[in-house]
């Protein structure tokens, strides 16, 4: 409806505005029906940004709920419809209903969609929470590939990979059956999502990253910063910020948020609730975007409290009938009082904390068990591929295993069948990505000890078939 009042209004206007031509002097100014600075998403969409909202499909039946929805927010990320449990609900039986029925009512009303999240510990389908090592490695590639594909060209962003981070001071990743695949699960998951989509804006999403003091903050600001001077495809880091008296707001949020910018990446608000939603936190989280240039915007996490997942904190803008707050009020004007993107953006401050000292973490080499074919002899490697191949693609696992002594890098050459083509790898480089490809170690996983071994991966369209590698010394 708002669309077609909008379409209505933006004739009436070319047609004024032709009128306006012959009456010379006349000044027109044009201005959408759902004038800018009366709705979130306008007054948004003025500052350069968006603001959004989870949505359940469930409750897209519930007018009280869509129009709140079609009239105040302008990005939309599905509350559950595309973790993986939703999308996958058995091992290659991908399900993509419900997540359709979001995204379509969103783009269909000019609402752009974050998609949410396609590698995380939480909510993995039961078939995957008993996987492990390289079966789930491939497992894992494969839905951020089926899935990013499948909705290529019509996400803004993507949360790839959520919450990898542990809590407390380690600074160190979460446990979990993905990172037990190696540490670099991240960056071969970033590298599947950008082959499957380039157009998405790949993110980074975790909570109890907005404090800057806090080691979790300063663990993912130098994986990115790692990320970032290596090459790996990321685009964003998604602040969830759920605050509430554990997590609480912090002033030092506006240093955290462009200190990750500084990195050279966007950054998003994805999950915003703030515990009895206090009308100036709820300013300063909005001025804080504001002044970082590239904070894209603001989502909350549901629309009414009693659409919260912690809706007993009524942490949201709307009261339970559909009212709005004091918050609300407090972040409408936080928009419109911001400065507009025509004039020069804020130059982000240097943090006011100085940036970590720790170097950014060199990626250990995955661990992998002993080989269990003996090793080769004197001076020569072997190399073994496995694959996992679907209907129009496949992801190849190779390990590579010294001989009874140690490499000081290696080359691995698989023959491709015709129809195969590689459109992206972890852990080596390539020559060729058809046909005979060649494979060359990267920095980190050159030297492998006598009788170890180091994999890397690949993925591909077409059909890998079962090619027989060749490894040899560099
Ligand atoms: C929550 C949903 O809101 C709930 O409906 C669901 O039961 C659990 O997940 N971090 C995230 C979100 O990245 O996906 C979570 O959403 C909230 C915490």
């Amino acid at each position: 409806m708002r669309n077609a009042r909008w379409r209505a209004a933006s004739r009436a206007a070319v047609a004024l505005a032709g009128a306006g031509a012959l009456a010379a002097g006349m000044t027109l100014v044009l201005t959408a029906p759902a004038a800018a600075g009366t709705t979130l998403g306008a007054s948004a969409a003025e500052k350069g940004r968006y603001f959004g909202t989870a949505v359940a499909g469930f409750k897209l039946s519930d007018s009280t709920y869509t129009t709140i929805l079609n009239r105040e927010f302008n990005m939309v990320t599905a509350e559950n419809e595309m973790k993986i449990d939703a999308t996958e609900p058995q091992q290659n039986r991908f399900s993509y209903g419900s997540a359709e029925q979001i995204v379509n009512h969103a783009r269909s009303r000019g609402m752009q969609v974050r998609g949410h999240t396609l590698a995380w510990h939480a909510q993995q389908p039961s078939w995957m929470q008993g996987m492990s090592g390289s079966a789930l490695r491939q497992a894992i590639l494969n839905h951020v590939t089926q899935v990013a594909t499948h909705f290529r060209g019509q996400l803004y962003s993507w949360d790839v990979v959520n919450e990898a981070f542990a809590d407390g001071n380690s600074g160190g990743r979460r446990d979990s059956n993905l990172q037990r695949t190696g540490n670099d699960w991240i960056e071969a998951a970033f590298r599947a999502a950008r082959a499957a989509d380039p157009g998405a804006k790949l993110c980074y999403n975790d909570y109890n990253i907005d404090n800057w003091t806090w080691a979790k903050t300063q663990g993912v600001y130098n994986m990115v910063r790692d990320f970032k001077s290596r090459g790996v495809p990321i685009d964003c880091v998604g602040f969830q910020s759920h605050f509430n008296s554990d997590s609480p707001y912090v002033s030092n949020y506006r240093t955290t948020l462009s200190s990750f910018a500084a990195l050279g990446v966007d950054v998003q608000i994805t999950e915003l609730d703030i515990e009895g939603a206090p009308a100036n936190t709820y300013r300063s989280v909005v001025e804080d975007c504001l002044a970082v240039a590239r904070c894209n915007g603001i989502t909350v996490w549901g629309i009414r409290d009693s659409d919260s997942w912690r809706s007993y904190q009524s942490p949201l803008l709307f009261n339970n009938s559909g009212q709005k707050k004091p918050a609300y009020d407090a972040v409408l004007t936080a928009l419109n009082n911001g400065t507009t993107p025509t004039t020069p953006p804020p130059t982000t401050p240097p943090p006011t904390t100085p940036p970590p000292t720790t170097p950014p973490p060199t990626t250990p080499p995955p661990t992998t068990p002993p080989p269990t074919t003996p090793p080769p002899g004197e001076g020569v490697c072997s190399a073994s591929l496995t694959v996992n191949q679907w209907n129009g693609g496949f992801v190849a696992n190779v390990r590579v295993t010294a001989g009874s002594s140690a490499l000081n890098g290696w080359t691995v050459t698989i023959d491709l069948p015709s129809g195969a083509t590689v459109t992206n790898a972890w852990s080596a480089t390539n020559s060729g990505s058809t046909g005979t490809t060649t494979w060359r170690n990267v920095s980190y996983n050159g030297q492998v000890g006598a009788g170890q071994s180091t994999e890397f991966g690949f993925q591909g369209t077409g059909t890998a078939g079962t090619p027989t590698p060749t490894c040899a010394p560099a």
